[in-house]
Order: structure tokens, then C-alpha cells, then sequence
């Protein structure tokens, strides 16, 4: 790689052009890409289970249908994911090996129980709340695939946050009990929501490249921010109150101060330590080998058709 070609490469990336998977690229670009699409593939797929979790036991067949529906929607994002990253030259299996192993990351929110039903409004609230913030911006990266799967994924995202937030209005404004089990929810789901949006700037490993190079659009730090100054509000309507004493607006900076995020946890988390990281694996690796021979039969049927159609 030239320092010509990589000139060459980033006049593209300042004029706004989209980077597609036959393009000459710097290995580095591909390999950010493929990392970062592998694991946010894989977070949608583990992100299937805490919420798998509830749909036997959700309060109304309204529930029930709305809940199944978003399921099966990130079962389709984590295959939008997947197929993109395939186009820079990885493949599924190999991704999914990285992900049984341990190798490949996905979101640390994945690893916390989902405990009561107000967990799945606070995972639809939050956690989509926070995947949205996060992703419109992906919508404008520089790199084709990534941005046009994000443009499908968004549209759905914004049916997940509203059903979420619906939930929890409904055990807001119900009784009593229904409003400490919506708080309790928040007090465990609101810091591990926070530690979505990655390490602060200055411990992000890798923010400024993917800035440069307009895979990212905004910093952790920064959509965050946007992340708790949009929320904050919809508690309040709500009559909720965020676990964080420091939590106040602050009129120079038009927007809410937040208390310090525990790191420690955040690292634990992220290196396997938390509640339900074994189980989560576990999971992902009994789907993968019973599905092991939809696999060869699908690859079995493809092969005698392709013998047909040379014949
Ligand atoms: N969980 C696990 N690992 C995390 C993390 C998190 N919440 N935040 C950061 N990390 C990891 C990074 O992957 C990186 O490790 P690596 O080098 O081994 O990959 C390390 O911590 C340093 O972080 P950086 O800020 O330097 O890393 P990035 O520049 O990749 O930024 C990110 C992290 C903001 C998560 C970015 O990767 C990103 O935007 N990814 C795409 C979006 C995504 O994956 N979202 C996850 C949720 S998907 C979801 O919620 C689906 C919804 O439908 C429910």
C-alpha cells in the first residue's frame, strides 16, 4: 500500500464516495470492517436469546406476537450483518467460530439477565434506543454494504424502541407494583445501557481511524450523550428515575451530566465475566451444531442442482 494509494483512497472516503467490496482497499479499512460488522452481526443474534427468553411467558398474545416479530427481526439483522461482512472475504462459519470461541466480541448488554417482563420494555426502550442512536449514523459509513444493511435495520429498530416504550408505559401508569418492577428494571438495565455506546473517547482504541475513515460518524462519547440527553425525558414522563445521582442538566452544555460509568464492570463483562456470558455461548454453539445438517442438506440440494443445470 503506497502512500499514493492510501492518499488516493482517503480523497475518496473526504468526497463522500461509497467504498464497495470489489474496490482496491487498505487491508486495515477491510479488517475494521470485518471486525466491527462480525461482532455487530453477532451481538443481533445473541441479542435473540435474553428476549427468546420471555416469549412463552409474555402477558397477552399482543405481547407475545409483538415480541416473537421483533425476535425474528434480529435474526434477520444479524443475516443482513453476516452477509455483509462475507463480501470483504470472511466467511459465516469462520465468524461464528470466532464468536463460539470467545475470539470475537458482541455487545456486553447481551450478558445481563432478563429477570421480569419489564425487562423486555427496558431492552426494546434502552437498549434499541441506544442500538438506533448508534446505527443511524452507520446508515451515511463509507463502506456500501454496511450502510445500505443499516438503512432496512433502522426502519425496524424504531418499531422495537416504540413497543419497548410502550411496555413500559403500561407498567408505569398501572399499579403500584407494576411501577417498582418498571424502576427496578431501570436501575439494572440503565448503566449497562450506557456502556453499549463503547469506552470513553480517550480509551477508544480505535475511534479516531474509523472516524478518518467515516466507518464511524460520531464518537462513543458523543452519541452517548445524544443517547442519555434523549432519554432522560421519556423517564421522567414517566415518572422513573434514573439510578444515577449525578444526573442533571446542564444548561452550558445543553445537555445531562452523568456520574462516573464503572469500567471495571464493563471490561469484567465484556471478558466473560458477566451473569450470563456462558449461558449465552452455550446456546449460540447447541443452535449451530443442531442446525449443522439444515446446513449440509441445504449445501447437498445446491450441489445436485448445480449438476443438473451443467447436464
Ligand atoms: N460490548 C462489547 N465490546 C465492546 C463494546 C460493547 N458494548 N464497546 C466497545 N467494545 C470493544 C470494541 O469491540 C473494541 O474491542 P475489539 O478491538 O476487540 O473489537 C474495544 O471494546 C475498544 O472499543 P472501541 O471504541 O475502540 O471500538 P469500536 O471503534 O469498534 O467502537 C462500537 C465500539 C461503538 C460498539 C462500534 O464497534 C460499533 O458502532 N459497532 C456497531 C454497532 C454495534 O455493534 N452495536 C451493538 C448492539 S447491536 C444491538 O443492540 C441490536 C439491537 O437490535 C438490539
Amino acid at each position: 500500500e503506497t502512500p499514493d494509494f492510501l492518499e488516493a483512497f482517503l480523497r475518496r472516503i473526504d468526497a463522500e464516495e461509497k467504498i464497495e467490496p470489489n474496490d482496491a482497499m487498505p487491508e486495515g479499512y477491510r479488517r475494521t470492517l470485518v471486525r466491527q460488522i462480525g461482532q455487530h452481526a453477532h451481538s443481533e443474534v445473541v441479542g435473540m436469546l435474553p428476549e427468546g427468553n420471555w416469549i412463552t411467558r409474555a402477558p397477552s398474545l399482543k405481547r407475545k406476537a409483538a415480541l416473537l416479530a421483533k425476535v425474528q427481526d434480529e435474526g434477520g439483522h444479524g443475516l443482513y450483518l453476516y452477509s455483509a461482512a462475507e463480501t470483504l472475504g470472511v466467511s459465516r462459519a469462520q465468524m461464528t467460530e470466532e464468536l463460539l470461541s470467545g475470539k470475537a466480541k458482541y455487545s456486553s448488554i447481551f450478558n445481563y439477565p432478563t429477570l421480569s417482563w419489564a425487562d423486555i420494555g427496558m431492552i426494546g426502550w434502552l437498549v434499541d434506543g441506544a442500538a438506533i442512536m448508534n446505527q443511524i449514523p452507520l446508515c451515511r459509513c463509507s463502506f456500501g454494504p454496511y450502510a445500505r444493511a443499516m438503512i432496512r435495520v433502522c426502519k425496524e429498530e424504531s418499531f422495537h424502541q416504540r413497543q419497548g416504550y410502550e411496555i413500559v408505559m403500561t407498567l408505569a401508569q398501572g399499579t403500584p407494583e407494576q411501577k417498582q418492577m418498571a424502576q427496578d428494571s431501570l436501575n439494572r438495565w440503565w448503566w449497562p445501557a450506557l456502556m453499549m455506546f463503547g469506552p470513553h473517547d480517550a480509551d477508544s482504541q480505535h475511534s479516531d481511524q474509523s472516524m478518518a475513515w467515516k466507518i464511524k460518524r460520531f464518537t462513543n462519547d458523543e452519541l452517548r450523550q445524544k443517547f442519555i440527553d434523549a432519554t432522560i425525558p421519556q423517564a421522567e414522563y414517566l415518572g422513573l428515575t434514573v439510578p444515577d445521582p449525578d444526573c442533571k442538566w446542564n444548561e452550558d452544555k445543553q445537555g445531562y451530566d452523568h456520574g462516573p460509568i464503572d469500567w471495571d464492570e464493563f471490561w469484567r463483562v465484556v471478558k466473560g465475566g458477566g451473569v450470563m456470558n456462558r449461558d449465552r455461548i452455550r446456546a449460540r454453539k447447541k443452535a449451530w451444531d443442531d442446525g449443522a445438517w439444515v446446513r449440509e442438506a441445504a449445501l447437498a440440494h445446491a450441489e445436485k442442482r448445480r449438476v443438473r443445470k451443467m447436464a
